[in-house]
Order: C-alpha cells, then sequence, then structure tokens
C-alpha cells in the first residue's frame, strides 16, 4: 500500500510535531526547541528534542529521531500506513482510497475483525466472572490474593461450565462461522460442530502494546491438567513478538524491565507496584522481543524459574537480549519458584532487594560455565579460565575488557596480570586464525606484542576503518545548512552533492540541497522519503549534528573550517579514485585555489 509523496506530505504538515509529541511527552522550551524525557529510553534528564522549525525529534541520548510519522511509528509501535492513518485522521485529512491490493485490503480487514470479535469475547468472560455463575472464578482470582482493582485493570474474566456458550453469544451477536475459527476462540469437532475452546477457566486477555486483545490464556481454578490454555497463533496473535503486560509496563519509565514467565506472575508484581513487568508467556525469548523490550528499556531483569529449564531459558535469553543492546541481569529468587509466589511469601521490600541484588549476565554465565569444570582439577580449572578469557577477550573496548578482567580477577580469586595474559592470547588467537571468539569478529594485528606475549592494546578491524571524522563533518554542514539556509549559496560553491560521503549521507544531501535550491528547506519531509525506521532515524541525525550554543563569529570560523574538512577530505578520496587526468587535475587545482580564499570567505549568517 503505496499513497503518493504529496498525500504523505499533506498528512506530514497537517500535524505539527510539538503538538502531536507534546501528547505523550512533557516539553519545556530551552532556546529554538523543546526538550522532554526521551519515552524511547529510560533517563533522569531530558535529552529528547523537538524542533518546531524542522518538525523533527531527535534524542541526543539514545540516537531515535525522525518526523511526526516516525515518531507515532516508534511509540505506537505500528506500520508507517498505520501511523499515516492515525494522524491523518488527528488532522481530518481524507487519505485517498486505495485501489489496488485488494488481498492486502481484506487481510486488513480480516485482521480488524478478528479483534473485533476478541474484543467481544473478552467483554463476555469479564461479565461472566461477575455474574452468578462466575462466583467460582472470582473466588479463585481472590484465593490467589489479587485485588478487586487487580482483576478489573487486567480485563480478567471467567469462562463457564458449558462448551458453548461463547458460541452462542457470538452467533447471537452475528458473527459468522468461518470468522470465529479464524479468531482461534473456538475448536471444531466433526461430531458436535463449534465448540468454545475455553471453558470452566478463569480467562486472562492478552493484549498488544496497543492495549487490543490479540489473544487469551485460560487457567484451571485448581491443579487440573493442562493448567494453562492459550490462544493458537492467529492473524493477530504472534507470540514471538508480544510480551504480557507490556501496554502498561511500557508506560513505567523504570530504568530497567522484569521479563518473567507467566500471566500471575506479571500481575501480582504490577499489583504489588512492579509495573515494569512483562511475560513471554511461557514461550522462549525471541529476538523480536528483544527488539520490542529495547524500544523501551536499555537494561532486562530476567525472572526465570529458579529450576534447570528455567536457567536454559535465561542462558538462551542474555544473548538475544545483548544483541539488541540491552543490558541484562538475572534475578534469584530461590528457595521460591517465582515472582508471585515470592511477593506474596515476602512482600514488596524483599522483592525490591532482590532486583537490586540481581546478578549481572555474565557473572550469572560463568556461575554456569563453572559447572562443567571440575574446580579441584588444575587442569579442568585452567580449561575453566581460558573460556572466561575467551570470553573477555570478545568485549570490543579494551576498558570493558580490563574491568571485567578486573572483576573477574576479584571474584574468582585469580591474579590480575595472569587473567589478564590469558585474554591477550585468546585475542592473539582471534588475531591469527581471523576469527573472533564468543562475540566474533575478526581483528587487526597490532605492533605491540612483547616477549611474554601479552597483547596490550590489540586494534580491531572496525575501529581502523571507521571512517568517523569526514561524515560527522558532512553531518554538521548539513545541520547548518538547514538552521541557516542562507548559507547555502556559499557553501554549494564548495560542496557539491557528489562530495557528501556515497550512500545514505549523499542522499539525504541530494534531497536537502533540491529543498534549498526552491526556498526554504523542509526536513521533516526528507525523512519521509526513507520509509524505513532506522534510516528515518539516521536521516534525523544528520540534520541534530551541530555544536549546540555555537553563534556569530565562532559559528563562522566553525562553519568555513567544516566546508575545509568535507572539501579536504573529497579531495583525498577523488584523488585516490584511479589516475589523474586533465580535468580532474584542473578541478583539483581550482579547489585549492578556493580553498586558500576560505579564510575569508563571508558566512552571511
Ligand atoms: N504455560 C502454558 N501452558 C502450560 C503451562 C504454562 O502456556 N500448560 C505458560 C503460561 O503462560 C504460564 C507460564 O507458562 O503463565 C509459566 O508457567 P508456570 O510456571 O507453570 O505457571 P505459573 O505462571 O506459575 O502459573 P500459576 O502461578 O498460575 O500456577
Ligand atoms: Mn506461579
Amino acid at each position: 500500500m503505496y499513497y503518493p509523496d504529496e498525500v504523505i506530505e499533506e498528512v506530514r504538515s497537517r500535524n505539527d510535531i510539538v503538538d502531536v509529541v507534546s501528547a505523550y511527552v512533557k516539553l519545556k522550551r530551552s532556546g529554538g526547541n523543546l526538550f522532554g524525557l526521551c519515552p524511547f529510553h529510560s533517563e533522569k534528564s531530558p535529552s529528547f528534542s523537538v524542533s518546531p522549525s524542522k518538525q523533527i525529534y531527535y534524542c541526543f541520548g539514545c540516537g531515535a529521531g525522525g518526523n511526526v510519522i516516525s515518531f507515532i511509528m516508534q511509540y505506537e509501535n505500528c506500520s508507517f500506513q498505520e501511523a499515516l492513518k492515525t494522524l491523518a485522521d488527528r488532522a481530518g485529512v481524507a487519505l485517498p482510497e486505495q485501489e489496488t491490493d485488494q488481498a492486502a485490503r481484506q487481510e486488513q480487514s480480516l485482521r480488524s475483525r478478528i479483534l473485533e470479535v476478541n474484543k467481544m469475547a473478552a467483554a463476555f468472560y469479564y461479565y461472566q466472572l461477575r455474574s452468578k455463575a462466575g462466583a467460582q472464578g472470582l473466588e479463585y482470582l481472590k484465593g490467589r490474593a489479587l485485588s478487586d482493582e487487580t482483576i478489573h485493570g487486567f480485563g480478567l474474566g471467567y469462562a463457564g461450565k458449558y462448551s458453548d456458550q461463547l458460541y452462542q453469544y457470538l452467533r447471537g451477536k452475528g458473527v459468522d462461522d468461518q470468522l470465529l475459527r479464524e479468531s482461534g476462540l473456538m475448536v471444531f469437532d466433526e461430531r458436535r460442530g463449534m465448540l468454545d475452546k475455553f471453558w470452566n477457566r478463569v480467562m486472562f486477555p492478552i493484549m498488544d502494546v496497543n492495549s487490543r486483545v490479540i489473544g487469551f490464556g485460560g487457567r484451571v481454578m485448581g491443579d487440573g491438567k493442562p493448567k494453562y490454555l492459550n490462544s493458537p497463533e492467529t492473524r493477530v496473535f504472534d507470540k514471538s513478538r508480544n510480551l504480557y503486560g507490556l501496554n502498561f509496563a511500557r508506560r513505567s519509565r523504570a530504568r530497567v524491565m522484569i521479563v518473567c514467565e507467566g500471566y500471575m506472575d506479571v500481575i501480582s508484581m504490577h499489583q504489588a507496584g512492579f509495573i515494569n513487568s512483562v511475560a513471554s508467556l511461557g514461550t522462549a525469548l525471541t529476538s523480536q522481543h528483544a527488539s520490542l523490550l529495547k524500544r523501551y528499556t536499555d537494561e532486562v531483569v530476567l525472572s526465570y524459574d529458579s529450576d534447570g529449564a528455567g536457567i536454559r531459558a535465561a542462558l538462551r535469553a542474555i544473548p538475544l537480549l545483548k544483541e539488541a543492546g540491552l543490558r541484562a541481569k538475572v534475578l534469584n529468587l530461590s528457595p521460591w519458584k517465582d515472582p508471585d509466589e515470592f511477593i506474596k511469601a515476602n512482600g514488596n521490600e524483599a522483592f525490591q532487594e532482590r532486583i537490586d541484588a540481581a546478578e549481572g549476565s555474565f557473572f550469572f554465565e560463568l556461575r554456569m560455565a563453572q559447572s562443567r569444570y571440575n574446580m579441584a582439577d588444575p587442569e579442568s580449572k585452567t580449561a575453566f579460565f581460558r573460556e572466561i578469557a575467551g570470553r573477555i577477550a570478545g568485549f570490543e573496548q579494551e576498558v570493558e575488557r580490563e574491568n571485567y578482567i578486573e572483576a573477574v580477577a576479584q571474584q574468582y580469586h585469580v591474579s590480575f596480570d595472569g587473567l589478564r595474559r590469558m585474554v591477550g592470547t585468546e585475542l592473539m588467537k582471534g588475531i591469527y586464525t581471523g576469527q573472533g571468539n564468543a562475540a566474533g569478529g575478526g581483528y587487526a594485528l597490532s605492533d605491540r606484542s612483547d616477549e611474554d606475549g601479552y597483547v596490550s592494546t590489540p586494534v580491531r578491524k572496525k575501529d581502523l576503518t571507521a571512517d568517523e571524522g569526514p561524515r560527522r563533518s558532512q553531518s554538521m554542514l548539513l545541520t547548518w545548512l538547514t538552521e541557516y539556509p542562507q548559507i547555502f549559496p556559499v557553501v554549494k560553491e564548495y560542496v557539491a552533492v557528489q562530495d557528501y560521503s556515497e550512500g545514505f549521507c549523499r542522499e539525504a544531501a541530494a534531497l536537502l540541497y533540491d529543498q534549498l535550491e526552491q526556498g526554504p528547506p523542509v526536513p521533516a519531509r526528507i525523512i519521509s522519503h526513507f520509509t524505513d525506521p532506522e534510516d528515518q532515524k539516521k536521516a534525523a541525525a544528520l540534520f541534530n549534528t551541530s555544536e549546540p550554543g555555537l553563534g556569530g563569529e565562532e559559528l563562522k570560523k566553525a562553519i568555513r573550517e567544516t566546508i575545509r574538512k568535507v572539501t579536504a577530505a573529497r579531495q583525498k578520496e577523488t584523488g585516490l579514485e584511479g589516475g589523474m587526468d586533465m580535468a580532474a587535475l584542473k578541478q583539483m587545482i581550482d579547489r585549492k585555489k578556493k580553498l586558500e580564499n576560505l579564510g575569508k570567505l563571508e558566512i552571511p549568517l
């Protein structure tokens, strides 16, 4: 489904970013921009900025950024089309009917019809729980120490003793059999026809981040089996992409997010005030879960059952969380099994203490690895430390490696220098075999390897090729061009579109130069040009690179200096690209002359 650029621009420009963002984030003016606490990572002092003139947002803390459409996509965790629709409705813009792609339209409407049926079912279960027939269910939930407020808040319900109550109810509401099958709420029996999937259970509606009911879990009120029954995967229910409780937890603004296994754990924790908790509902944590979490936090505390299965689940989850850029810790609740039992037995404060004492994922992994070694046997013990060294060698930054060496040396009572040498050896292995260890990636050979084979600072290839300097200068120039469009005629004399680094940067520069040729720039429009949220973020970063607080002569000097850097870098590049023909030579001389005059260049600020 594609809308023409003009339509997208119409919707974007009719929704002022400050108005839209203000509905979600408290903003305060400071200079030309507004600042607030970033809704995409937890922080104590505001680094989230909104620019009314550029109509873009950018977080100096986590790098989130984009225009008003990206903001809705990111905040509501929805697609470009959905965000556009939301904003079109908000501003009263009629989106043109999409003629093509009938299949997609049907799919969309099937999804929304399933959501509609789920909502009706949730309401039905909710009222059942409060009816006479639901007394047993209510008693069960109260027996598990849930308050009326909690039961209401999570929309808990009850499915009665007969196996066609929901079916009859929904048929009465005019829902057809085909849709009922797609909803996952019914099972089909050759002999008896359509039957309710859930009966004689307390019901937990499962909601997505936007609080739409996407499925259900039902628990027996006692010891029957299976203990929980869940909706099957449907058009709207994908377990690997949703976390129970996230619709509430995402508003918690806590520093960390607690990830546990079950419905009752989340509910107990929320009731106890720990609303920063979610559950993966008995399935293994996926990389999609991890990136979903990354939208709301930087650190995850895993609270899985303290048995073997729980430990294995944590060990599998840790690398996925790291991969998504999250720090991970592991909660130890033993001898209790899960948060629900722990809180019931020991209360909130004790639970908070356990959270504060949660073990960092690295040491948790080490402790688990240790069980594979016999620490009484010197050989096995050495092998264990070699494994540790290998893991430490996997950290990209030297400071990080040093910190871990120090921490491990302390914790395991081994010599700092000895362990450090071991890490050096592991790093060397990575260099010569060209394959990294634990964290992957190769290393470039460094020259400093002294007699005991210890390599102090092996330099990663990545560090060597990272070419941040010129790119940063280019971004700064692009930022200034959006802020002071009057410098464009001067800048373009020196820096042409081709002078920006190939790829993303040049593409954004081309769009901006185009706009500047025609009038005042509209950076937010450039952002809509990119449909991938990652690209939108990068584009917002491009237009937010200026040094804050620079003005007057200082700023002019900075602009001149930056023009010089960008031109010089380009000069070096073109010099390297192939041979020097006459044209290239002439261009080079011209550039050089111009650069000589740069110092005198008047910047019209
Ligand atoms: N689960 C499931 N089906 C089962 C058992 C468990 O889907 N037969 C899922 C549920 O989401 C459950 C979670 O795995 O919440 C954790 O299971 P478990 O630890 O066995 O249950 P608890 O959460 O402790 O449930 P309760 O406290 O109600 O006994
Ligand atoms: Mn439990």
